[in-house]
């Protein structure tokens, strides 16, 4: 019986190339949230499934069409993540997260999964950064959620993604706008999709984002929510736009808004690019002030985006934006025999523990492959641990850049090496000397 042995449609591995870049992503993002207050929070890739049907909302295409959801052993309806903000505002209601000073402020990293149709940037199995800001209705931590987004993608040095905002008002003012955006929906009906029939009755907003060519292009001559928000929906919109103004933060009205999911409330936004094909929104997000009470917490306006990670990374590829390198080999250590391959373990050993990139020949190659192979992972320094080495007591040191050689004790090794890069690589007075040379690991110890 033959097996499937290939990846499933809609998933994506992460080889060491794509990891690297993911890493430094992924540490550089966290590091410009922690300066905003946000710290980590981690939640699992499951949930009970009524957790999403009551918080995304079970008029919408996540729910109705694209939840990865299944019976577990007992009998429980479970659901892999569709989105992060669910789980997480779950967390902070079961572990009491609304006793500690607010605002909270917590950022996640997660992979989510949607049954959706695969295209460029559309993932079954995706991942977004996240943030969540717990506990404040005031228009100020709209605008810093809003300009932490803004200044991730700065800070990478992404251009022409345009942000977009819009507010979708409150409870109160919905009801209104929902008696007009029916009337209007009612004229088309023959025209709707069967899923956009039962939306009409229950919740025709979401209507307004249908992924079907014909309810879409119905959505776009629908009444607009903007004109319809109350008083109070209408001044918290102002003070929003006021707060990125004196941020300096570009941004459109873009009054067709409305989020694919229901929780959202007030400020809703999203980043969007042209560069990466028709799933051009690299980042959405926006308030749900009234999710805490949806799951049973008592009232707690909040706010948060999510970016998606994949979407980010076509972007910077879009753009040739190049991240930097991931550290290269320090030193190659070649052994010709078994006693040299045991004293070049205990070299690496001693020069791993200072924190530098060591590597010594754990396939047993000869000289030639291993120097080979050295020149091919582009390793800075190399040593050939032979029989004369070993019985002189001397091994050359060979700087692969310059392709000088220098005499080195080969037990001494360990101790000496560090302060010999440093010296090249300050010597050398090249940038691109420094590449793959650890400097501060290889002084880290030394000084
Ligand atoms: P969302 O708009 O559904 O919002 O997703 C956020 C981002 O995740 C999108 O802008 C997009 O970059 C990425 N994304 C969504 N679906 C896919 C997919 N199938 N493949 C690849 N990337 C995708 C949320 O998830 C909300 N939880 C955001 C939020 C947080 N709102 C408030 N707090």
């Amino acid at each position: 019986m033959s097996i499937n042995i290939q990846a499933v449609k809609g998933t994506q591995d992460a080889l060491p190339k794509d990891t690297h870049k993911l890493r430094i992503l992924e540490q550089t993002i966290a590091e410009i949230a922690g300066n905003y207050g946000f710290a980590e929070i981690r939640t699992p890739v499951f949930e009970y499934t009524d957790l999403f049907c009551r918080s995304v909302g079970d008029t919408t295409d996540v729910v109705q069409k694209e939840m990865y959801t299944f019976e577990d052993k007992g009998g429980r309806s479970i659901t892999l993540r569709p989105e992060g903000t669910a789980g997480i505002m779950r967390a902070f209601l079961e572990r009491g997260l609304f006793n500690e000073s607010m605002p909270q402020k917590l950022s996640y990293f997660t992979s989510c999964y949607r049954y959706e149709k695969p295209q460029a940037g559309r993932l079954r199995e995706f991942h977004q950064f996240g943030v969540e800001c717990f506990g404040t209705e005031n228009a100020a931590a709209d605008a810093e959620i809003i300009a932490l987004a803004d200044e991730i993608f700065g800070f990478f040095g992404i251009q022409n993604l345009k942000l977009q905002i819009n507010s979708i008002g409150c409870p109160t003012c919905r009801a209104e706008y929902h008696k007009v955006l029916k009337e209007y929906f009612e004229s088309k009906k023959s025209e709707l999709c069967t899923t956009c029939l039962s939306r009409l009755e229950r919740n025709p907003m979401r209507i307004l984002d249908c992924k079907s060519p014909v309810c879409s292009e119905i959505a776009k001559e629908a009444p607009k929510v903007l004109d319809y928000i109350c008083d109070d929906c209408s001044e918290h919109f102002e003070m929003v736009k006021k707060y990125l103004t004196a941020m300096n933060i570009n941004f459109e009205i873009n009054p067709t808004i409305v989020r694919g999911l229901d929780y959202y409330t007030r400020t809703v936004f999203e980043f969007v690019s042209t560069q990466i094909g028709a799933q051009g929104t690299v980042c959405g997000g926006g308030r749900y002030d009234g999710l805490a009470e949806e799951l049973g917490g008592s009232h707690t306006p909040s706010i948060g985006f999510a970016m998606g990670m994949e979407r980010l990374v076509m972007l910077l590829e879009a753009q040739s934006i190049d991240l930097p390198q991931a550290n290269k080999c320090d030193l190659y250590i070649a052994p010709a025999n078994e006693e040299a391959s045991l004293l070049a373990a205990k070299i690496a050993t001693d020069l791993r523990c200072e924190g530098a990139f060591v590597l010594f020949d754990v396939v047993g190659r000869s000289i030639k492959s291993q120097m080979k192979y050295a020149n091919k992972i582009g390793a800075s320094f190399t040593v050939v641990l032979g029989e004369d080495e070993l019985s002189s007591g001397v091994a050359q040191l060979k700087n692969m850049e310059t392709g000088e050689t220098q005499e080195i004790e080969v037990n001494r090794i360990a101790e000496d090496f560090s302060s010999i890069a440093i010296q090249a690589a300050v010597g050398s007075l090249s940038a691109e000397s420094f590449e793959g040379l650890d400097i501060n690991a290889l002084l880290g110890g030394k000084i």
